[in-house]
């Protein structure tokens, strides 16, 4: 096979390039330990999730003047952050902060909250925090944006500023 000088440096480029982006991503996942976002970075038992606090027992709690903690685990196809009615629900008052405190008890799931800065990666066992503070009254739809299976479009839960 022939090929033009040109058609090798362009390939020898391409095959450099390559080289160079599974290297940086490498060395940010093993050398520099890159993770969905944590303070604690820290990792619990994924089968026994719904065993271990605080996600034995999800829901939002009051941790200071308008601060709030949610506790939620995500799962194939929901997301759990209460017991009863508010099971799929965060209800916090108008100026909260809320901090979240997610993880999955599966597969790979996502978090975000459309309109908000708060959109992070939920794997299985790592527990993986965010906070917002919410000004405005009204509904906000927290939803999974990570393919996790037949029902991935359905997977979401409502946050009500009230
Ligand atoms: Cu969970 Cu998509």
């Amino acid at each position: 096979m022939h090929m033009q000088r040109l058609e090798k440096i362009w390939l020898a480029f391409g095959v450099a390039m390559l080289a160079v982006f599974l290297l940086v991503i490498g060395v940010s996942a093993f050398a520099l330990g890159a993770q969905p976002p944590s303070e604690h970075h820290h990792m619990i038992d994924p089968t026994k999730v719904n065993e271990t606090a605080p996600f034995d027992q999800p829901g939002v709690r009051q941790v200071a003047k308008d601060e709030y903690e949610a506790v939620i685990v995500a799962w194939t196809f929901a997301y759990t952050a209460g017991t009863g009615e508010d099971a799929n629900v965060v209800r916090v008052p108008a100026g909260s902060t809320v901090h979240f405190t997610v993880t999955s008890q599966d597969v790979v799931h996502g978090f975000e909250i459309p309109g908000t800065n708060v959109n992070f990666m939920v794997e299985p066992g790592q527990v993986s925090q965010a906070s917002h503070k919410f000004t405005k009254k009204g509904e906000y739809l927290i939803l999974c944006n990570e393919y996790c299976g037949a029902a991935h479009e359905l997977m979401m839960m409502k946050l009500i500023v009230t």
